[in-house]
């Protein structure tokens, strides 16, 4: 998808489901969550890009006590709006994880396949402990069982976009989460 014409482009956005006002208030409740569960303990993020980067970047700076970030990239096949359910990892951490205690960061997690592959690979790594955070969740659209520790907003059945999710690599930069007409 190539789109040069911004009405278009503006146009797909059908409403806002989460202002950026909201997202800063969950960032900041789960940034203290996570600082008092990990204190004193060694902490990894392990973000799933690219959708999860903003997210990664806000909790990160939402952290308040010291940890490490690394990156994960899988690609399950999304084309348009719809998985095909084949998960692929195209980029994986190089470091040793055992001696971390892990937190995955997801953006949203839809039919469960993408977390549950990532999940069962780094849990074979026998880090200290491996915790999973998203964004959102779509629990109506699981095929796979697999529920998240923390989620910041359940969301109903609709395709959603911004703060960092895209249709077609577009709209990733919009600082708030909205439905999107498909
Ligand atoms: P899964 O179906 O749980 O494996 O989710 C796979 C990936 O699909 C997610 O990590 C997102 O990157 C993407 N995805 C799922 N639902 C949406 C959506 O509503 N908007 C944008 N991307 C989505
Ligand atoms: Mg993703």
């Amino acid at each position: 998808m190539v789109i040069t014409d911004v009405l278009e482009f503006q146009g797909r956005i059908k409403r806002t489901l989460i202002t950026e006002e909201e997202i800063k208030g969950k960032l900041k409740e789960y940034g203290e969550l996570l600082s008092r569960e990990y204190e004193g303990k060694p902490l990894l993020l392990v973000s799933i890009l690219k959708g999860a980067f903003i997210f990664l970047g806000d909790l990160s700076r939402n952290i308040t006590i010291p940890h490490e970030i690394a990156f994960m990239a899988a690609k399950s096949y999304f084309e348009g709006t719809s998985s095909s359910g084949d998960v692929k990892i195209t980029l994986d951490i190089a470091q040793d994880i055992s001696d971390y205690n892990v937190v995955i960061v997801e953006d949203i997690i839809d039919t469960g396949r993408t977390l549950k592959v990532i999940h069962e690979m780094l849990k074979g790594r026998k880090p200290l402990s491996l915790k999973v955070i998203t964004l959102l969740d779509k629990p109506e659209r699981r095929v796979v069982d697999f529920k998240p520790d923390y989620t910041l907003f359940t969301i109903p059945d609709h395709f959603v976009i911004g703060y960092g999710l895209d249709c077609g690599e577009y709209f990733r930069n919009l600082p708030y989460i909205a439905e999107y007409e498909s």
